[in-house]
């Protein structure tokens, strides 16, 4: 969708959009109509039982001689408490529902300074774009694709050119979004370790350095737990860093991100059932938010040193496949029993944060990982499980969650859990001895390869994926974590 950007009205056609407050005088263009026309707007209002909630419309098809086709008033409520930004968000999302139901393809929106503060525009245009966003690859027929029609969107701002300034860095991250949303959803067999890697290479284009290990500088690493899981699969496995430097008088790196990419997961030989298996396509999503988060800071000229890496397997049973009681020995040197294949992510995240600290030091490390379904059991869908080791790192995420709509809630890993994983015959085993506290024990699994570094582990299991359409959120991959890592890296100074 493009947005562009002018002080006035240059073309009045198509759709023509305003905010309606409840309590606030209308814009001047409908003032004007008013008052040639007999209160016409507000008889329209009234007629069509607008309500002013955010959720409601009142469309007004003009008469033919009239510039613009029609005009489409939003009803919408000032309140005097703290404004979340999500609101606005969500009122974009909801233009572009309308639009879409119209097959609209062009539309003009009104910003007047007396209805919105400074930036709110820009992030109806976010809502209204994240809405917009569509998986329609595979289908061969027109027909049968979810459409967008609306390609273009124009803003009317007296300050357009602060609009569009506050709009250009939600821009890059909505891009980033849009690419981890693209990985998410793309099926795995067009998705495999190696695809993966070169997807992530690609953002070389945008300044990144990109430093990829195959298997063969894996095996010189000794990433011994991250190998044993790939080992199943004729798939070869990949890490990929990727390097911003958006700090030039600096050589220290500020955040490190790790992602889970498991490009598909089918449990290996502790094989998972057959019923809904297919969504272990997007066991891939920590992975995919790493990307799309370090295209959004490249876009937007991140001012941080800030490095993402993924660490790419795909997991199967096969002939080579690793069994059950099998002991790994760990980059880190600690030796692992095995005793589910299928908590195969947290011996994937132990090699890789542990080569993370090594080689680059951050000063602070968060990873993402479809890591446990027992996160969705304990929180469902609507939050991610933050696990910490530090409490002003873990209080930056919950509060910056909030404020931008993708909360994380905070969850237990203290010492009494570290009993859990005691294995007989290793430094550690891969799973928890009872049957309770499952998204912790992969917790306190990766706090075994943290050395004394700030870290934040988020189990991004339950909203990742998106079964029915939200606000903003067409069903399929939803991209949760890239805007909140996004604000967290803009806000770090
Ligand atoms: N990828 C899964 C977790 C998962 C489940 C992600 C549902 C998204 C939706 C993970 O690798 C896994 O299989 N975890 C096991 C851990 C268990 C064996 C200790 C699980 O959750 O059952
Ligand atoms: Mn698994
Ligand atoms: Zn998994």
């Amino acid at each position: 969708m493009k947005v562009t950007f002018s002080p006035t009205l240059k073309k009045e056609a198509g759709t023509l959009i305003f905010l309606c407050f409840k309590n606030k005088k209308l814009d001047d263009y409908l003032l004007e109509i008013n008052k040639k026309n007999n209160n016409y707007i507000n008889r329209a209002i009234k007629i069509s039982a607008m309500e002013f909630n955010g959720r409601s419309c009142c469309e007004i098809l003009l008469p033919q001689g009239s510039k613009a086709d029609r005009l489409l008033l939003l009803g919408l409520q000032e309140t005097k408490k703290f404004e979340n930004i999500t609101k606005y968000e969500s009122l974009g999302s909801f233009i572009t529902t309308e639009l879409n139901k119209r097959e609209i393809k062009e539309a003009t929106l009104f910003v007047n300074k007396d209805h919105l503060k400074e930036g709110q525009e820009a992030h109806i245009i976010f809502g209204a774009n994240l809405n917009t966003y569509r998986f329609n690859k595979y289908f061969s027929d027109k027909k049968n694709m979810r459409h967008n029609y609306l390609t273009k969107f124009n803003i009317i701002s007296k300050n357009h050119i602060l609009s569009k300034k506050h709009w250009n860095r939600l821009e890059a991250i909505k891009e980033g979004v849009f690419l981890t949303r693209d990985l998410v959803s793309e099926p795995a067999n067009n998705l495999t370790p190696e695809l993966l890697a070169k997807a992530a290479a690609k953002l070389k284009s945008y300044g990144l350095k990109v430093n990829l290990l195959d298997e063969k500088k894996l095996k010189e690493l000794k990433m011994g737990a991250l190998l044993g899981v790939a080992q199943g699969s004729s798939n070869k496995p990949f890490v990929v860093a990727l390097e911003w430097k958006g700090n030039k008088s600096s050589n220290e790196t500020d955040f490190a991100f790790v992602g889970k990419g498991v490009t598909f997961d089918t449990g290996g030989i502790s094989i998972k059932p057959s019923g809904g298996m297919e969504e272990m396509k997007y066991d891939m999503g920590g992975s995919a938010v790493v990307i799309g988060l370090m295209k959004a800071l490249a876009l937007s000229k991140s001012k941080s040193n800030v490095v993402g890496i993924v660490g790419l397997v795909e997991n199967m049973p096969s002939g080579t496949a690793q069994r059950p009681g099998d002991v790994v020995k760990s980059m880190s040197g600690q030796t692992i029993e095995v005793i589910n294949t299928d908590a195969e992510g947290r011996l994937v995240l132990a090699d890789v944060v542990w080569y993370a600290q090594k080689k680059y030091k951050p000063k602070k490390l968060i990873d993402l990982a479809t890591l446990t379904g027992a996160i969705i059991v304990s929180i469902g869908q609507e939050k991610a499980g933050m696990f910490s080791n530090d409490e002003n790192l873990a209080n930056s995420l919950e509060k910056i969650g909030k404020e931008i709509g993708e909360p994380v809630w905070n969850m237990p890993i203290d010492d009494s859990y570290e009993k859990d994983i005691r294995s007989d015959i290793a430094d550690m085993k891969n799973v928890g001895s009872g049957r309770g506290a499952g998204s912790t024990a992969g917790a306190i699994f990766v706090k075994r390869f943290i050395k004394n570094t700030p870290w934040v582990h988020l189990d991004i299991a339950g909203v990742t994926w998106a079964k029915s359409d939200k606000p903003m959120i067409p069903k399929g991959g939803t991209g949760f974590g890239v805007r909140l890592l996004e604000h967290l890296v803009y806000t770090n100074k």
